[in-house]
């Protein structure tokens, strides 16, 4: 095997500041390994269908003894090393991955990465017996972190989403979503977009933006909620659809915050300008988010631990991807999303870390693994779908990732367990022994 020569370049779009040196313009060729889980489409029925279902999502297309080539960053060829072409050029790197399990990097659908200050009061506040309800009552919950986050600059806003995003890519996510909300006014939206877009050109980790100025009712429309919709409607929409800043329109479709009627309003609005519909249904009470989910053909409806057998419905008859949230119930305990209803419903469910300061500091998908096991009675196999190809499916985006399939962008994880069930087994250590981004080994 050729010695591995880790170059720190100034590739474009390669963050400087990033603490990973790279190997860059090489194939890889990754042999002898123990274990690859494929989720390969090549196992579903029809075989162009991007997302799993019930029953299929235990079966992960495992190969032992397996081989992966990825040339100009997609994966070129997989499967046993028997079979391995023998025409090959030379012009690979090999990585001999004996005694390592390999798949597909963890697709994060759901977070709000960048924010301002922390709230570990209110996670004290909680111990001692304060619901998160109250807390957000009292002032706390979002708009605390609206305050600091508005007066914020966009160099700080970065320095700190920056950090997070390395720490979640040497944890093995090689793409996170991002929402901004937590601006809430004209100016401090398009300024988290903003960072949100340069962070996706700069950073290693690829990156989806979400729109989610229904994220709350800032203080000073507190008495003035439809001039608050209005400011979304006829300014915030228009101005992101337009500049393409966001690929996702999303809304807190609850009681206290936007109705089921709003809510349609703004996803609808949202499609008109180019963003895709998304929602966080069904928190804190069964609302009516979900069948207004499969109504206007939301991508995903995310929460959902309250939701109906109609919501459970309208999700399957609307092909909607259901995100369930363990980390949220974990750290709130709060009731838990029915993730073996859902499952054997049919509908596609993906995890998500909901990464944010108030309801899930963790941006740690295979914690969230973890939990989806212990408290919502997934098996290994269904979570490591749901974190992978379903995720993908949940960002529209699972023809490019999700899955080692021919095509599909050299995103991968080298694990050193013996197999892949030590995943969320062996909870509270990073199993990822190397990170490969869109082809490039990365080393740290
Ligand atoms: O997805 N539920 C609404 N929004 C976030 C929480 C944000 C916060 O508390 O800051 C969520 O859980
Ligand atoms: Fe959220």
């Amino acid at each position: 095997m050729p010695a591995l020569v880790f170059l720190a370049t100034d590739k474009k779009n390669f963050a400087k500041s990033a603490p990973f040196s790279y190997l860059c313009n090489v194939n890889l060729k990754l042999t002898n390994i123990k274990q690859l889980v494929t989720l390969s489409s090549e196992l579903t029925s029809p075989k162009d269908r991007r997302f799993r279902v019930g029953d299929e999502m235990r079966n992960l297309g495992i190969v032992e003894n397996a081989v992966v080539v990825i040339e100009n960053g997609l994966i070129s060829h997989f499967g046993k090393m028997e079979d391995l072409p023998q025409n090959l050029s030379n012009n690979f790197i090999e990585y001999d991955c004996s005694d390592k399990v390999v798949m597909p990097g963890f697709v994060d659908s759901h977070t709000h990465l960048v924010f301002g200050g922390s709230r570990e009061d209110e996670f004290g506040m909680r111990s001692a017996g304060e619901t998160y309800q109250e807390i957000a009552e009292k002032g706390g919950g979002i708009l605390s972190s609206v305050r600091i986050t508005r007066e914020a600059s966009k160099k700080e806003l970065k320095k700190k989403a920056r950090r997070y995003l390395t720490s979640m890519l040497k944890q093995g996510t090689t793409t996170v979503e991002i929402k901004s909300g937590y601006g809430l006014d004209f100016d401090s939206e398009i300024k988290m977009l903003d960072v949100i877009r340069e962070l996706r050109q700069e950073e290693i980790i690829s990156i989806v933006s979400t729109f989610i100025g229904a994220h709350a009712f800032p203080t000073e429309f507190k008495n003035n909620p439809d001039g608050y919709v209005s400011l979304i409607c006829d300014q915030m929409i228009p101005y992101i659809g337009q500049r393409k800043l966001a690929d996702f329109c999303d809304v807190f479709c609850e009681k206290g915050y936007f109705d089921v009627e709003t809510s349609e309003k703004i996803l609808t609005l949202g499609k008109q300008h180019g963003l895709l519909p998304k929602i966080h249904a069904e928190e804190l009470t069964s609302f009516g988010g979900a069948e207004l989910a499969g109504r206007i053909g939301a991508v995903s409806a995310d929460h959902l631990e309250h939701i109906t057998d109609d919501g459970i419905n309208s999700l399957k008859q609307g092909n909607v991807a259901a995100v369930l949230l363990p980390g949220v119930s974990f750290f709130l305990n709060h009731q838990y999303a029915p993730a073996r209803k859902l499952i054997e419903n049919g509908v596609v469910v993906a995890i998500a870390t909901d990464f944010n300061p108030g309801s899930c500091m963790s941006y740690s998908m295979p914690l969230m693994m973890t939990i989806a096991c212990t408290h919502m009675k997934m098996s290994p196999e269904e979570v490591l779908t749901a974190s992978t190809i379903n995720a993908a499916a949940a960002l529209n985006l699972s023809n490019e990732i999700g899955s080692i399939d021919i095509g599909k962008r050299g995103d991968v994880v080298i694990l050193d367990i013996p197999n892949y069930k030590f995943l969320p087994y062996h909870f509270g250590e990073n199993h990822v022994y190397r990170v490969i981004k869109n082809g490039v080994f990365l080393e740290y």
